[in-house]
């Protein structure tokens, strides 16, 4: 019996929500072993035991990597958290220590006013007119994948379509070319964080390691990320052009006198946007194209729909509003795979959540993986149903109450993804190429997703087949 069945007697009993509610008692959860908690359960396999926690209620304590935890499977408490008491929360260690292994001053990891400032003088490179100039690289970008295989030839998608993100990303955000051994450099940094992750568990990098080859890879990955961003922030400065990219706000920001942003900091941005911008979106097409191969029915409604709107060429920018199912598509695989797979957040002071109390310090666990699946607020939860998106009340049970925040594979409030409408806007044209194209007859048969830097499947392989279109 696992260390998460033997549950407290004492807990036992008040597994849903409203039974203990008067904000004076700590959520239920499992007991765990003396000392360790539940790290073993939760190392071994965060997503299965994230599941059995779920099992106790809609608020559950749990103890693991020598932290306290309370995991949070209730959409009305992720809105409060994320949005209306966003702030009484902070990242918190747990979010930061991970931030300290990237870019600890980037915007993913800044807070309060600071924060505040570099989410204000960074939006406009995400205005709909920017995201829209941007559509064009999507599709050359993946066009030029496609042309890249031959008819019967075995890809690994997720490969693929990691270097096609931070190559469309980097052109369109930063206008610099990040092919060859320039991408190859981002690409390293990414893998060497993602092993240090994968060796150490999402919060064992909190205490001091001693060296291993994992630390010794990340440590030469990360020098020469910041090789990479030095030349790149030097060409910049070197070259007079008038640019209203990224990259230009940044250095922009940064010599603005207030903005509190120095040259580190810059480099904290971009390396921030090179991370947050290509893995998640690389992941979420892997894992729409492989929903797509082993669903001959979702895929014949999305060639009828590409038959009938871009027809015999490519698909642009405008198109996209009449690509409804497109649209479905990728928002269903987002559902079923998010690649951030739950967000975390601190309370600054104790604070009452779903009537329990939550200590300062204590590491929220928002279960965005398990919150998408439940099935008080999803028919057939598991299954890849693009239609319910599109038909309909979308996805609610039997009637219209599915709560707004059983869904939230950007995040919410203030903070939410930066990048969310350029993401969405190159999965659908980044799919829709690709569907114009081929079609993928899945090679691996199932997909294990484990708590990876994101929702990692390991690796996807599927046999390409031309369309000739
Ligand atoms: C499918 C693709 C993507 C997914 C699923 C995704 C998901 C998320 C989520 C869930 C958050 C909120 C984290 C939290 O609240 O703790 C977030 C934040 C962020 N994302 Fe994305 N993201 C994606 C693509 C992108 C892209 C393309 C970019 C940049 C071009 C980007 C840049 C960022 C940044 C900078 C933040 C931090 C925002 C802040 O704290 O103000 N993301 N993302």
């Amino acid at each position: 019996m696992s260390e998460i069945d033997h549950r407290d007697e004492a807990t036992a009993g008040r597994d849903r929500p409203g039974e203990a509610a008067d904000g004076s008692d700590r959520p239920p959860g499992p007991t765990g072993l003396p000392v360790v908690g539940s790290t073993l359960a939760a190392s071994r396999d965060g997503l299965a035991f994230t599941d059995r926690l779920a099992t106790y209620g809609d608020l559950v304590a749990y103890s693991a990597f020598g932290e306290e935890f309370v995991a949070v499977f209730d959409p009305d408490v992720v809105e409060e958290v994320l949005v209306s008491r966003s702030d009484e929360f902070a990242k918190g260690d747990f979010e930061t220590s991970f931030g300290d292994l990237v870019a600890p001053e980037g915007l993913a990891f800044a807070e309060g006013e600071r924060w505040r400032r570099q989410r204000t003088a960074l939006q406009s490179a995400f205005a709909p007119d920017r995201i829209a100039s941007s559509a064009d690289e999507v599709v050359a970008g993946t066009a030029a994948l496609v042309d890249g295989w031959t008819d019967g030839e075995v890809v690994e998608l997720g490969d693929a379509f990691a270097d096609l993100t931070l190559r469309v990303l980097a052109r369109a955000l930063f206008d610099i070319d990040l092919a060859a051994e320039r991408g190859a450099v981002v690409r390293e940094a990414t893998r060497a964080v993602a092993a240090m992750v994968d060796r150490f568990g999402l919060l064992a990098f909190l205490p001091e390691w001693v060296p291993t080859p994992t630390e010794r890879r990340y440590d030469r990955a990360m020098a020469d990320l910041d090789a990479l961003v030095d030349e790149l922030l030097a060409e910049r400065e070197s070259d007079p052009a008038d640019r209203d990219d990224l990259l230009s706000l940044l250095v922009a920001a940064a010599d603005a006198e207030g903005t509190g942003m120095d040259r580190g900091a810059v480099r904290d941005q971009l390396a921030t946007f090179l991370f947050a911008g290509h893995e998640t979106t690389a992941t979420a097409l892997t894992y729409a194209c492989w929903l797509l191969a082993g669903n001959s029915e979702v895929r014949r409604r999305l060639d009828a729909e590409l038959d009938a709107v871009p027809g015999d060429r490519d698909p642009e920018f405008g198109d996209l509003p009449a690509l409804d199912y497109t649209e479905a598509v990728a928002r269903e695989a987002l559902r079923l795979y998010p690649p951030v797979y739950a967000l975390y957040r601190e309370p600054r002071e104790p604070a009452v959540l779903g009537g329990y109390r939550v200590p300062a310090g204590t590491t929220l666990q928002l279960a965005t993986y398990r919150i998408q699946r439940d099935d008080r607020w999803w028919d057939a939860p598991d299954e890849f149903r693009p239609g319910r998106w599109t038909d309909g009340a979308a996805g609610a049970t039997t009637d219209d109450s599915r709560p707004e925040y059983a869904y939230f594979p950007f995040g919410a409030g203030p903070r939410h993804c930066i990048g969310m409408r350029f993401a969405m806007t190159e999965l659908r044209l980044a799919l829709a190429t690709l569907a114009r194209r081929v079609e993928f007859e899945r090679v691996t048969t199932a997909v294990e997703p484990s708590m990876g830097l994101t929702l990692d499947p390991g690796p996807v392989e599927v046999r390409v087949r031309k369309q000739g279109r």
